[in-house]
């Protein structure tokens, strides 16, 4: 029987369906990253992995892995996994796209509402017990409608984005590889240049992959460009954005405050320097964590397991 090894505790019901073809084994803990060793002892003897972001499949884990066939990643982006080394060794990598869209972009908004309303402020300053009276400018923040969004990196979640910006009467610029004509037809979406679209947004919205080119793009001469009153959402990769720089432009008002659901190096501590201050809303990485949307994500990873084992194409396999 060809082995399946799931990097974390997943959904019993999806494990119960592999369980019907293969042989399964699961790192048991939901909160806790299989150690390195375990991994790359399990690996010896799977045809399928089906692996979280933070799992680092490289040159060494195939090399212990001879009958690795597929590597599942549990998320859309796949920068944890060096897909040039997997084609040349014919082992499939497959990742989640469309089936998270709507739930990214709905994370992506939701920071760019709180931290432009200051909706966590606001919570804190309720629940510490400092509200004394109504006054006229307690906790007051930015507007939403009506301002530019500029959207860096617009796959899918960023028209998904663009989308949303369009029912708040936002005006969209992009910034992206490739034009995307239909963006530009149905939300209005303006393709320009990376410097016309810092210095244009009151919102600069990222959801770049991490690449060679994307890691650092967002730097201190980047956020020199941005509007005083302007606010940087990212929640595409940590790398993607210079954290001592934005730290910096932060503490020096030189950009109005950040919503952040990724960061250089995670998981980060309550030690993190961004999280002291007040213009920051941070979360967790959990761009797309909805309950319906990760019992989806994780069907589709075994979707394409099966298929691969069973000599088909994978549905949502990845090229380097
Ligand atoms: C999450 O960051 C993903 O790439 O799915
Ligand atoms: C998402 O919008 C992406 O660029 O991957």
């Amino acid at each position: 029987m060809k082995k399946v090894f799931i990097t974390r505790k997943i959904d019993d019901r999806v494990i119960h369906e592999l369980k019907q073809h293969f042989s399964v084994e699961v790192w048991p803990h939901e909160d806790k990253p299989v150690p390195r060793e375990e991994l790359l002892r399990q690996a010896k003897t799977a045809h399928a992995l089906m692996t979280m972001l933070s799992d680092k499949v490289d040159a060494e884990l195939f090399n212990h892995a001879p009958e690795l066939k597929i590597v599942a990643n549990l998320a859309v982006g796949y920068d944890n996994i060096d897909v040039k080394e997997a084609t040349e060794r014919g082992v499939t990598i497959s990742n989640t796209p469309d089936v998270l869209t709507g739930t990214t972009a709905d994370l992506t908004f939701s920071l760019l509402m709180a931290v432009a309303r200051r909706i966590v402020e606001a919570s804190e300053y309720i629940k510490n017990g400092e509200w004394q009276s109504w006054s006229p400018y307690l906790l007051a923040g930015s507007d939403i409608h009506h301002k530019t969004i500029g959207i860096i990196g617009m796959g899918s979640i960023g028209e998904a984005v663009a989308k949303r910006a369009k029912g708040f009467d936002m005006d969209v610029l992009y910034h992206t590889r490739s034009r995307k004509r239909e963006a530009e037809e149905a939300f209005g979406a303006k393709h320009v240049s990376l410097d016309d679209l810092l210095s244009q947004s009151d919102f600069v919205v990222c959801l770049a992959p991490l690449t060679a080119e994307t890691k650092g793009m967002l730097s201190t001469e980047q956020f020199a460009k941005m509007q005083k009153g302007a606010f940087l959402i990212n929640a595409g990769r940590g790398p993607v954005v210079d954290e001592n720089a934005l730290f910096a432009a932060l503490q020096n008002g030189e950009i109005a405050g950040a919503g952040l659901d990724v960061f250089e190096n995670e998981p980060i501590s309550k030690d993190h320097p961004l999280l002291s201050l007040p213009n920051v809303v941070a979360a967790p990485h959990i761009g797309s964590a909805s309950r319906a949307t990760r019992y989806t994500m994780m069907e589709l990873c075994a979707e394409n397991i099966t298929n691969v084992l069973n000599g088909k194409d994978a549905v949502t396999a990845v090229r380097a």
